[in-house]
């Protein structure tokens, strides 16, 4: 589904991605984790070509990406959806609006605009929300509109970067919920960037390990459920260790 060979990417003269291969399978949560730095948005926004690649190949459902022109890209684009740790919402535009958008720039039909907005917001168990703008809802809420305008035009791919880090834990779990019904019931693909073992552990069946723009391994997991997301004190506490540990070294 998703074919990632010999991918590069540097900023400037510093290498962020190098010569990274993966391959993720139709139907996965795959999951991408490592410290603050590895290179994990910049390996999903490769996905997508939101970051070209110097070198290397990106392949999306049987599409080479890398060989597409900026109009065949565009229309490729729509099977990939992408959610992340901010939302980027449209602040001006209502929940509504915001799902509208995505389906104007697909060029949906217009007929059917209507429709799908509801039943994409009624997914995420928004429908009652839909007059609100941004600054009035919840950040788990905002989050679900994001997923909402992601699926609006029916992606085959779900790219999440950190999607439940600035969320409460038990926010967080329902954020998960969705999104493990997202692949249950709509058969999509997921990819979830985050740098929180927990996230990762709780609804991923394969999961990447990432440190300085390598892949250090590829591991199968057994989701443990969403309901095992424990991010209690001592949890932070033993992160925050880790992280000062690794900043040490
Ligand atoms: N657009 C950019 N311009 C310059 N440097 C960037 C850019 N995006 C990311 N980087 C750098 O690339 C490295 C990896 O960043 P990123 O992919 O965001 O890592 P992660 O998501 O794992 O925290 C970091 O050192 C970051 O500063
Ligand atoms: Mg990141």
């Amino acid at each position: 589904m998703i074919k990632l060979v010999n991918v590069s990417k540097s900023f400037s003269q510093f290498k962020v991605i190098k010569s990274v291969s993966l391959t993720i399978d139709k139907g996965e949560v795959h999951g991408i984790i490592g410290a603050s730095g590895a290179g994990k948005s910049t390996l999903l926004r490769l996905v997508n070509l939101l970051e070209l690649p110097d070198q290397g190949e990106v392949e999306v459902n049987g599409q080479k990406l890398t060989n597409l022109s900026s109009k065949e890209l565009r229309r490729a684009r729509k099977s990939i959806g992408m959610i992340f740790q901010h939302f980027n919402l449209l602040a001006n535009k209502t929940v509504y609006e915001n799902v509208a958008v995505s389906l104007e720039l697909a060029n949906y039909p217009k007929k059917e605009r209507r429709d799908r907005i509801i039943e994409c917001l009624q997914f995420v168990g928004l429908k009652d929300l839909i007059k609100q703008y941004p600054a009035q809802l919840s950040g788990g809420q905002k989050q679900r509109v994001a997923i909402a305008r992601a699926l609006a035009n029916n992606p085959q791919v779900l790219l999440c970067d950190e999607p439940t880090s600035s969320l409460d834990p038990n926010i967080s779990a329902e954020i998960l919920g969705v999104l493990e019904n997202i692949n249950k019931v709509l058969g999509v693909t997921i990819v979830i960037v985050s740098h929180e073992m927990e996230v990762i552990k709780s609804i991923c069946n394969r999961v990447t390990v990432m440190a300085n723009g390598e892949i250090y391994d590829t591991v199968s997991t057994e989701p443990i459920g969403i309901h095992h997301i424990d991010k209690s004190p001592s949890y932070f506490v033993e992160q925050l260790a880790k992280a000062g540990e690794m900043d040490d070294a």
